[in-house]
């Protein structure tokens, strides 16, 4: 138990500063440390409020990691175990030292996406904490589906609202290349899942464009030549900079960032020979909801 003197000193030294246009980091706190529910409760609602929560200079190891993302939920088991880290198989890594099965490089997370839209209920928040950098590049960029859906123009919003997309592992319209899943893991990932277009989000109750290049096959009931057209016009819309939230990394960073009012990328914009190295882990979400039900 912590003594009623060190839950007000915590609940004084919380900052929460928001960024532009989304986002905000939070000072003044040990993620590693004890925090009293006060303090839990106002994480977590900076985290809905924000969407993208960043905390510097945490240096968290994996048990740490595991440990303080219970604050806001559980974790989500991920779909590919080849990247666990040894000993705690729910804590993967990310790296740019991987090869496809090609031979090629993999670069973990380029192009505009959210994490795991195929599975039927994707992961409210993905969490990273940041172990080696590049000197230079590798920052995170962050767009708001919750603004960007509001900035649609009317007409397209009635086209959208009410519709469904249908999500696989691999888009046969990506031009990224996902790692293959293992015979065992590619049983338990749907073949196919349907997700709106427009979701209601669990937690704020705000309508986002729900979209992810990567994972996207097709909208149900709309013809190709109709759908794709609409996605691209759907995603450079949802990307511009004025939606963006960039995330230089620092070492020690922990961030977290919710799946379902956010699309994300990294940028291979850096020298390869240097390491970017971090642990993930994402939480548990819930079936989504479209706009209208
Ligand atoms: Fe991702």
């Amino acid at each position: 138990m912590m003594s009623s003197t060190a839950v007000l000193q915590q609940e004084n030294e919380l900052q929460i500063t928001p960024f532009s246009p989304i986002g905000a980091e939070v000072k003044g706190i040990r993620l590693s440390d004890p925090l009293s529910e006060p303090t839990r409760a106002r994480l977590r609602k900076a985290f809905t409020d924000h969407s993208v929560l960043a905390f510097r200079d945490q240096w968290l190891d994996a048990p740490q990691m595991m440990a303080a993302v219970q604050i806001f939920g559980e974790i989500f088991p991920q779909h590919n175990a080849k990247f666990s880290i040894p000993d705690h198989p729910l804590v993967h890594y990310i790296s740019n030292a991987d090869t496809l099965e090609n031979g090629k490089r993999y670069i973990p997370g380029e192009g505009y996406h959210t994490d795991h839209s195929n599975a039927a209920a994707p992961p409210m928040a993905t969490v990273l904490s940041a172990v080696k950098l590049p000197s230079v590049g590798g920052d995170t960029q962050f767009v708001d589906m919750v603004q960007a859906y509001q900035d649609l123009p009317d007409e397209i919003k009635q086209r959208i609202l009410g519709r469904r997309a249908i999500h696989v592992y691999q888009s046969s319209h990506s031009a990224r290349r996902l790692p293959q899943l293992s015979e065992g893991r590619r049983a338990s990932v749907p073949d196919a899942v349907l997700q709106p277009l427009v979701l209601r989000h669990p937690n704020s109750g705000h309508l986002a464009l729900y979209i992810n290049p990567i994972r996207i096959e097709g909208i149900l009931g709309m013809d190709d030549k109709e759908a794709l057209p609409l996605l691209d016009q759907l995603l450079e819309h949802a990307t511009q900079e004025k939606y963006q939230y960039r995330h230089v990394w620092k070492g020690g960073d922990f961030v977290m960032w919710d799946n379902r009012s956010l699309m994300h990328k990294a940028n291979g914009d850096y020298d390869m020979n240097e390491e970017r190295y971090l642990y993930r882990l994402m939480l548990k979400g819930v079936p989504l909801e479209g706009a209208n039900g």
